[in-house]
């Protein structure tokens, strides 16, 4: 079984603090660009340690979710802020959720298409602002590259057709870099990434990346997108 179905605090940690600076980048965007399409309450779906919803959303009142119980790894929680360790096809809630955020963790919870989009019209969020990886360049690479061999990788892919009853209203991109201090850091962080169980192929992961690469580091482009529900 070559599939990882699902990431520790640690690694969501090591990748986030350590090797990428996607989530500093989110946060000034989502300051600066989004905050005013930001409306409280807000549902923050896997929420990892809790930076971007401590840094960029600490005004607002956040429900912080996730599968993972709470680690040394998280930050610190605002007054306004709570954290529940749930499954996002179990989470129930009476409250109305104003603004749904899904940061890199749509890979995670697009198995089946058609029940993300009910639990979404369950959930009936006005604004789904979610942050996703382009899929091109050299990512795009390395998602064939994993592709072609392993048996389940995982990477985060564009979906069509979600979320489905919401109009795209504002789209920002932005590039983002990982940058470790060996081929074989980088290549942990390329299965943190493609979510693949790198047992027996991490060789030749690292001589791929080695053949790819000067350095152990690349950019990547994502996007954060935002999205209004229909008739809103
Ligand atoms: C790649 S991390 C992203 C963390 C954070 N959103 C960020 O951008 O820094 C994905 C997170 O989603 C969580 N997760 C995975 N499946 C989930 C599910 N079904 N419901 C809630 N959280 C989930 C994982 O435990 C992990 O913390």
């Amino acid at each position: 079984m070559n599939t990882k179905n699902a990431i520790a605090n640690r690694e969501v940690f090591e990748f986030k603090e350590m090797y990428c600076n996607e989530n500093s980048i989110i946060i000034q965007l989502i300051k600066d660009r989004v905050a005013h399409l930001i409306e409280s309450p807000v549902l923050d779906v896997g929420a990892g340690i809790g930076d971007i919803a401590y840094y960029a959303f600490s005004g607002l009142d956040v429900t912080m979710i996730d599968i993972n119980p709470p680690s040394s790894f998280d930050y610190k929680c605002h007054n306004n802020h709570k954290r529940l360790v749930v499954d996002f096809f179990n989470y129930e809630t009476d409250s109305k959720i104003a603004t749904l955020f899904i940061s890199h963790t749509l890979q995670f919870i697009d198995d089946d298409l058609g029940r993300l989009n009910d639990k979404v019209r369950e959930l009936s969020p006005k604004w789904i602002v979610l942050v996703a990886n382009a899929n091109n360049d050299f990512i795009g690479d390395l998602i064939d590259w994993t592709d072609m061999h392993f048996e389940n990788p995982n990477p985060e892919r564009t979906i069509n057709g979600f979320p489905c009853g919401y109009d795209l209203i504002k789209s920002e991109p932005f590039s983002a870099a990982v940058k470790c201090p060996s081929f074989e850091c980088l290549a942990d962080q390329v299965s943190y990434l493609m979510l693949i169980d790198l047992a027996t192929k991490r060789q030749a992961l690292i001589n791929f990346l080695k053949s790819r690469l000067e350095n152990p580091e690349f950019s990547f482009k994502q996007t954060i997108n935002i999205y209004q529900q229909h008739g809103e």
